[in-house]
């Protein structure tokens, strides 16, 4: 809902808006779309909001403290951004800018493999360590060169993902004709660049290289969606199996979570491969529709491994109050990843700044109207009503 001036954008759905009016209607459509009919996107965030939180008067919160550890981090509040792919096709320099709103913020940033700036450039760009993003690559010696990398970029944590064996079924990129080179795709795709002026000559001409940084010397030409998806068919190892990633353990040195975990039982092989931690994600509802709202999923997965791992849930958070909610049903923190991608799009670096701020205060607020000052006090006593959890 936008109020009646709209001046200033406030949730990830003001942000929404603008990015919808400031991107090409196909890069619009491949960071805000998810899998085949979105009904698992529609639930990430459906679940959220049925979840009834109690109001608890008349407990001192005039002193209310959000920080957290996460990964051994200390931040300032319990909030990751999630990697997403092709960010510096929303904004200029995108990946790099969005280092910085996080940094000042003092949250964890995570860079995708496939981001448009490589490891070196958020490095130079970062304040503060960062964390890194994987697939695993048919090449092995590929992946061990990628996280060696990371290691010199000073990365602390690996959000290594297992959710996406094959890409999942993103109906509005084929529409778009995002993954086609006729005549028409072309032409569309000239259209849609030439009516969007602003991104034209703030990203498309001034925010350039646009390849896949972490990847420039591998992807034919990484300026297309459709060669991020020749590459993922390609290149992407679909027979992995837990055994690799004790092999990925021996690895890296760092903290190691796994993303996309949705069942007890595979969170309890991520904890005996010895990951550090999980990310209970269906992928932002971008692979199998039909599978269940991740934080519908989060107290099975929490109970089953909280007390070996940080469990981590992302999908469907778009406020301060749905940070407390996730807290409350057992994760140690969440990702965000669409809120800050519009956010990029919709203001650069000082929208992501704000959007960061407005989720801190409503945390806060969330916090200081259930009753508790410290985030270590957040428990399933808060949660009044949570549907099918
Ligand atoms: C990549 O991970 C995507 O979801 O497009």
């Amino acid at each position: 809902m936008g109020g009646a001036y709209d001046i200033e954008p406030v949730t990830p759905a003001d942000y929404r808006r603008r990015a919808e009016r400031r991107l090409p209607r196909f890069l619009f459509d491949y960071i805000d779309g998810g899998a085949n009919d979105e009904i698992t996107l529609a639930a990430n965030v459906a679940d959220f909001r049925r979840i009834v939180l109690r109001q608890r008067v008349m407990r001192d919160v005039s002193q209310i403290d959000t920080a957290t550890t996460i990964a051994g981090e200390e931040i300032a509040m319990p909030l990751v951004l999630a990697p997403i792919g092709m960010g510096g096709m929303m904004a200029q320099r995108g990946e790099r800018q969005a280092v910085r709103a996080a940094n000042g913020a003092n949250v964890p940033f995570t860079l995708s493999t496939v981001a448009i700036c490589d490891l070196a450039e958020v490095r130079a760009a970062a304040s503060k360590p960062f964390w890194f993003q994987l697939y695993m690559m048919r090449d092995r010696g590929v992946v061990k060169e990628l996280l060696d990398r990371a290691a010199a970029a000073g990365c602390t944590t690996l959000a290594f993902t297992v959710d996406l064996a094959i890409t999942g079924m993103r109906h509005r990129d084929l529409r778009n004709g995002a993954l086609s080179q006729s005549v028409a795709a072309k032409a569309v795709r000239a259209w849609e660049i030439a009516r969007h002026p602003a991104w034209t000559l703030d990203v498309a001409l001034r925010g350039k290289p646009h390849g896949f940084g972490n990847l420039a010397d591998r992807v034919p030409d990484p300026t297309r969606l459709e060669a991020f998806t020749a590459w993922v068919a390609k290149e992407f190892d679909a027979s992995v199996t837990w055994k690799d990633i004790e092999w990925l353990r021996a690895q890296w040195k760092g903290k190691l979570f796994i993303k996309g975990v949705l069942e007890a039982d595979d969170a309890r092989a991520a904890a005996s491969v010895g990951a550090d931690g999980l990310i209970v994600s269906n992928h932002g509802g971008r692979q199998l529709d039909s599978v269940a709202s991740t934080v519908s999923k989060l107290p099975d997965v929490a109970a089953a491994v909280g007390e070996r791992l940080e469990v981590l849930v992302d999908g469907g958070v778009r406020s301060g109050v749905d940070v407390m909610k996730a807290l409350a049903l057992g994760a140690r923190g969440v990702m965000i990843g669409r809120p800050w991608i519009w956010a990029l799009a919709a203001g650069g670096e000082a929208g992501v700044a704000r959007l960061l701020a407005t989720m801190k205060q409503e945390l806060r607020v969330a916090m200081a109207l259930t009753g508790v000052t410290k985030i270590g006090e957040i428990d399933r006593g808060l949660i009044d009503r949570a549907p099918g959890a």
